[in-house]
């Protein structure tokens, strides 16, 4: 069998269409324009990558979009200050602090300074209980990305088998919820698993997200599997060119799965069109509106 390849990078950009179609006619009926902000400590070079994309797209989108640059040595106080002012703005329906942060700032202390229902990355502890209770919440990107490629392939996921390769935060223990809420039968794999080869082989999805060079190889895949790969790894190849590679090893596993997403071009798309999804959610639910179709958990 050869897999079919889902393109990432195409849904990513329906996505965004519809967000922008969504934009237009909260503006046009309500003169109500979504905001998102954007908060960068110090200057880590992918973060601000990240970030010089997370505000073009908000802006592609006809949201309005604040970036916030901090100097790497910017004191907590200063920080929970930028983030009471724009948990106080009417204008900003999404707060997003770019992670990591420097060293010497509390992360948890920072996320939970957030307004819950400003907390697009989904990562505030309410969110966190929310999500885990089966409650309206905000759902943090990644996962939330990679549960639309999934109902886009497959439909209804109710009854499936799906194996979460990873425990993080960010994606692994959310992404687990988000299966259980479409009624996936869920295992949460991780390094210390026994017989992590036979746990993902009885897969129907598996998502990976465990941040280690193609360290799921193809044999673990069984037949016909959909294949999630979170991963964006670079690595040396030929002639010391570097290359992006996913936590599966995709040629091998695109020999026996059904459905595989491509390491770039797969998940990483999804990741900043389901921010702007989530600002559009919480711009609709702070204004009362009925939220976006299809764009939400
Ligand atoms: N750094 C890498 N990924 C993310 C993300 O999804 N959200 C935030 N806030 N920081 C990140």
């Amino acid at each position: 069998m050869t897999a079919e390849i889902i393109d990432g990078k195409a849904f990513a950009a329906d996505v965004r269409g519809r967000v922008a179609a969504h934009v237009a006619r909260l503006q046009a009926d309500h003169g109500i324009t979504p905001g998102l902000a954007v908060v960068l400590v110090g200057e880590d070079p992918a973060s601000q990558v990240y970030v010089r994309n997370k505000g073009k797209q908000t802006k592609e989108a006809g949201m309005h979009s604040v970036e916030h640059r901090l100097d790497p040595d910017t004191s907590q106080e200063r920080l929970l200050a930028l983030i009471g002012e724009l948990n106080a703005d009417p204008a900003i329906h999404g707060i997003l602090v770019q992670l990591p942060l420097p060293g010497h700032l509390d992360s948890e202390l920072v996320i939970n300074a957030i307004d819950p229902a400003k907390d697009v990355d989904g990562f505030h502890v309410s969110n966190v209980g929310l999500l885990g209770t089966g409650q309206k919440s905000m759902v943090p990107c990644t996962p939330l990305g990679c549960l639309m490629l999934l109902r886009d392939r497959l439909g209804s996921l109710s009854g499936l088998n799906a194996v979460v390769v990873g425990r993080s935060n960010i994606v692994g223990k959310p992404m687990a919820q988000l299966l259980l809420g479409d009624s996936c039968t869920v295992t949460i794999a991780h390094s210390r698993t026994r017989d992590l080869a036979e746990v993902v082989r009885r897969a129907d999805i598996v998502v990976a997200a465990v941040g280690r060079p193609e360290m799921v190889p193809g044999d673990w895949i069984g037949p016909g599997a959909t294949v999630i790969d979170v991963g964006i790894n670079r690595i040396e190849g030929a002639g010391g060119k570097t290359r992006l590679v996913g936590d599966v090893a995709f040629d091998s596993a695109a020999q026996v799965a059904g459905a595989i997403t491509p390491v770039p071009g797969g998940v990483g798309p999804m990741t900043i069109a389901c921010l702007l999804a989530n600002t559009l959610t919480a711009c609709c639910r702070a204004n009362g509106l009925p939220e976006p179709e299809g764009l939400t958990a």
